[in-house]
């Protein structure tokens, strides 16, 4: 077994350096169902440039907490939880959404309950905020534990406070935080134009004590984890409000028009980072491309087109308009025409594809290999060279190099019951309008006549053909 390695020495004065040795955890709260989004999909499954709203938020905090990055699901769990296999043993259950203060009583519960007990300082995140960044999740961590405070949250300024959580201040000083909807100017004075983020930095121990003390005698009826900044003011503890301004990276997705820009902002921001890094971007404001995807310097790709998942596209590839790609890989100078849909699928150096052509899972050109319009591909692999240049369907096939596909080729791969191969050799020729019945083989150099419906294996080099001969007759009447 490997020895366990020492951890590294803290700098002096560098209080993240000591967090990052285990005393600090993160809960995302991800447990409520997001009524305002009219889905029945979980909110923090609603996509962003195809991907998850929760995983964005994950991604965000994992640097500063490998492994101890817990997240609080109820509703839909079970389709959370599909969505994140790899997270299994981080998630938290909360079984009734009492609010969010009832969502922090779960998770320190949960976390007290684990093997290696409730962290020191427990940052926690609305799993609702898609363009948080890491980099700002650090620098409040650090300066919340820097100045030792016990409950820290991050607060914004917005001309339009709209739903969120207002911040109250006596003088210069927080008082507390009350939710838009119990905000009463008899009551708070004046409306002011801080809100709350929904980010927080608890001391543990400081915070513990005073969960049972939160009340629902509000408009929601509800356990509100802001209600904990009066109730640790009252007791003397250290509260502190990291103001950052109008950050728009800090603003939760609570309706539809917010989901829209939000992922606006993030398409514009990675579109922008591209064409920094050097890529040809045509019509960039028509380019949607998701945030894993790798873009090598000398792609040229134009809008509209969407580029999702972990796609990869080479230099010197070329996509045309009106593609949609999802977890495609692109090797080298690929022709790619317009009103292409490739998913889950590989396209060697030099292939042409389209127009009009669909690559589904499972699909693989070997370089220089061409598919036309109106061709489709799934779980077939296309030798070097091959051609199935128009109105094609390749399923379940195996197509050998030099292969030539004629127009209107079927490969019949499903008997109603099963799936069946085809496969075909180098340098085969299917003749246009062929059904090729699996499972089949065809040689190598093997020729099938126009027409035909092949369901007999094809030796090397032989002719297939099922044509009935042509008649010529005396034209009746
Ligand atoms: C919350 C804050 C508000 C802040 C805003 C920032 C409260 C009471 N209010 O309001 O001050 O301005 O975020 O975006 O916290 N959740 C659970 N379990 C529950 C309830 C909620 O996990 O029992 C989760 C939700 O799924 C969501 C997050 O907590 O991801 C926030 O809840 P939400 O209802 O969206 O709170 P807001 O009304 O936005
Ligand atoms: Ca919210």
């Amino acid at each position: 077994m490997a020895e366990a390695k020492p951890p590294p020495a803290s700098p002096k004065g560098d209080p993240m350096s000591a967090l990052c040795q285990g005393r600090l955890g993160a809960v995302i709260f991800a447990a409520g169902q997001g009524t305002r989004m009219y889905s029945s999909t979980p909110k923090v499954l609603l996509t962003l440039l195809e991907k998850p709203m929760l995983g964005y938020v994950q991604d965000a905090l994992d640097p500063l907490c490998p492994g101890r990055v817990y997240t609080l699901i109820g509703f839909g769990a079970a389709k959370v939880r599909a969505a994140f296999p790899e997270r299994e043993g981080c998630f938290i259950m909360q079984e009734r959404q009492l609010g969010t203060g009832h969502a922090l009583l779960t998770a320190l519960n949960a976390l007290d309950a684990s093997d290696d007990g409730a962290p020191e300082y427990l940052l926690v995140v609305n799993g609702d905020t898609p363009l948080l960044e890491t980099e700002i999740l650090r620098d409040f961590t650090d300066k919340a534990v820097g100045r030792e405070s016990d409950l820290a949250f991050i607060s914004l300024s917005l001309r339009e406070t709209g739903a969120f959580g207002l911040v109250l201040r006596r003088g210069e000083e927080v008082a507390g935080i009350v939710e838009a909807r119990d905000f009463d100017e008899t009551r708070h004075g004046p409306k002011g134009n801080e809100i709350n983020a929904g980010v927080y930095c608890f001391r543990v121990g400081a915070i513990r004590s005073l969960l049972p003390l939160l009340s629902a005698g509000n408009k929601s009826g509800e356990l509100y984890i802001t209600d904990l900044v009066e109730i640790a003011l009252n007791r003397g503890l250290k509260v502190w409000a990291d103001k950052r301004g109008e950050d728009a990276r800090l603003l939760g997705v609570n309706t539809p028009a917010e989901l829209s820009r939000s992922e606006e902002r993030l398409r514009a921001g990675i579109v922008e980072r591209h064409l920094e890094a050097g890529v040809l971007l045509r019509n960039p404001g028509m380019l949607r491309i998701g945030p894993e995807v790798v873009l090598e310097r000398g792609a040229d790709l134009t809008g509209p087109c969407e580029i999702y998942g972990a796609s990869r596209i080479a230099a010197g590839t070329r996509i045309a308009s009106h593609c949609r790609l999802l977890n495609a890989v692109l090797e080298r100078d690929v022709d790619v025409r317009s009103f292409c849909h490739v998913e889950d699928a590989r396209i060697g150096a030099r292939c042409v594809v389209g127009p009009y052509a669909r690559l589904r899972p499972g699909a693989v050109m070997e370089e220089d290999a061409h598919v036309g319009n109106f061709v489709e591909m799934k779980k077939s692999r296309l030798g070097a060279g091959a051609k199935a240049n128009h109105l094609t369907y390749l399923g379940d096939a195996e197509v050998g190099a030099k292969a030539n596909i004629g127009a209107g080729t079927i490969t019949c791969n499903y008997d109603g019951k099963n799936k069946h191969r085809t496969r075909i050799g180098e340098e085969a020729f299917i003749g246009s309008n062929s059904s090729l019945v699996a499972p089949v083989n065809i040689g190598a150099g093997a020729l099938v006549g126009a027409g035909s419906v092949i369901s007999r294996d094809v030796p090397e080099n032989k002719l297939g053909l099922t044509r009935a001969q042509q008649l010529t007759l005396p034209k009746p009447g």
